[in-house]
C-alpha cells in the first residue's frame, strides 16, 4: 500500500515512523512548513512537500493528520486534485466527524490512534488502540489490515462512539495531566520536591490496570474526613484558583461513592 501523510506534527511523526518501520511505503509527507515535512520525510524515505499543489494522486491512502480545525480545509483542497475523488482518505482525529470528509470524497474513513503523542517522546505503538471506521467495507478492511500491522488492538468504532471516547480520553489524560501540573506548581512555590510525588502518581496509574478506579479511590473525600478537607481548603487560600477545583473534585468523589 502506498500512503501520503498530510501533517508532520505529533501524530504524523509517530504514525509515519511506525508505518515505515513496518515496511509501508510513505511516498509524500506534507507539512505547511517545509522544514517540518523534511524532518520526518528524511526518517521515512518520503518526499517532503509544503504546497498542496505538490501532493500527487499516486497513493492508495491519504492520511490527514493536521489540527482538527484544518481537516475540512485540507480535504476540500485535496478533493480538487485530479484523480482524488475515489481515493481512500482518512483523518486521525478523535473529535472530528467523518462527515467532514464525506462532503468531498466517496471513500473516506477514520484512523484514530487512541494515545497522547508528543514528538519528543518515544512511544510503544503495539498496544495503542487504533479506532477505525470507513464509508465502505473495502476501505474498512484496508484500514483494519493497516491497523493490525502497527498495533495489537484495532477496533471498529463509529463517529458517535469515537466522540464519546474522546471526551473520556480528555478527562483521563488531559485533565489528570493538568492536575499533575497544579501539584507541581504548589510544590515548586513551597520549595518542595515534586519528585517526592512521582511514586504516588505511578501507583495511581498502575493500580487501575487491575482494579476499577472507583474501587481504588482513597483520600479525605473518599473517607469523608471533613476536618482534613477544611484544612486543605484553608491552605488553598494561598492558591485561590485551585480552591474551587478542590471543592468540585471533592464533591464529585463524594457523589460517586454515595450512589
Ligand atoms: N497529539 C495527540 O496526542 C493526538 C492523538 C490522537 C489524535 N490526534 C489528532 O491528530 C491530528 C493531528 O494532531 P497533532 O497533535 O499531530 O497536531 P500538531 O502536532 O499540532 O501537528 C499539526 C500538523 O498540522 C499542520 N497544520 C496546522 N494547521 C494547519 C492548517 N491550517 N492547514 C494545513 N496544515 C496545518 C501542521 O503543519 P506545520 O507544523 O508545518 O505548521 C502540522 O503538520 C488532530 O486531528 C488531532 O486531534 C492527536
Amino acid at each position: 500500500m502506498k500512503i501520503t501523510l498530510i501533517g508532520a506534527g505529533n501524530v504524523g511523526y509517530h504514525l509515519g515512523k511506525r508505518l515505515f518501520k513496518k515496511g509501508i511505503n510513505i511516498r509524500q509527507v506534507y507539512s505547511r512548513q517545509l522544514i517540518n515535512a523534511q524532518f520526518l520525510a528524511r526518517k521515512i524515505k518520503a518526499v517532503p512537500v509544503s504546497k498542496f499543489s505538490a501532493i500527487d494522486s499516486k497513493s492508495d491512502l491519504y492520511i490527514i493528520a493536521v489540527k482538527d480545525d484544518a481537516i475540512e480545509t485540507v480535504a476540500k483542497v485535496l478533493s480538487r486534485h485530479k484523480g482524488m475523488k475515489r481515493k481512500l482518505i482518512v483523518h486521525t482525529s478523535g473529535a472530528a466527524s467523518s462527515e467532514i470528509l464525506a462532503k468531498y470524497f466517496l471513500n473516506f474513513g477514520i484512523f484514530y490512534p487512541l494515545q497522547s503523542f508528543s514528538k519528543t517522546r518515544k512511544i510503544r505503538f503495539s498496544n495503542i488502540p487504533i479506532c477505525v471506521h470507513a464509508s465502505h467495507s473495502k476501505g474498512l478492511k484496508k484500514l483494519n489490515n493497516l491497523g493490525n500491522l502497527i498495533s495489537n488492538r484495532v477496533a471498529t468504532i463509529n463517529d458517535k462512539e469515537r466522540a464519546i471516547l474522546h471526551v473520556a480520553a480528555v478527562i483521563v489524560n488531559n485533565f489528570t495531566n493538568h492536575l499533575f501540573h497544579l501539584g507541581q506548581h504548589i510544590t515548586n512555590e513551597e520549595q518542595l520536591e515534586f519528585d517526592l510525588l512521582k511514586p504516588l502518581i505511578e501507583e495511581t496509574v498502575l493500580k487501575i490496570a487491575k482494579y476499577s478506579p472507583l474501587e481504588m479511590q482513597t483520600g479525605p473525600a473518599r473517607r469523608n474526613d471533613e476536618k482534613t478537607i477544611k484544612k486543605h481548603l484553608k491552605y488553598l487560600k494561598k492558591f485561590p484558583k485551585y480552591q474551587h477545583l478542590y471543592t468540585l473534585l471533592t464533591k464529585s468523589i463524594q457523589d460517586a461513592h454515595r450512589r
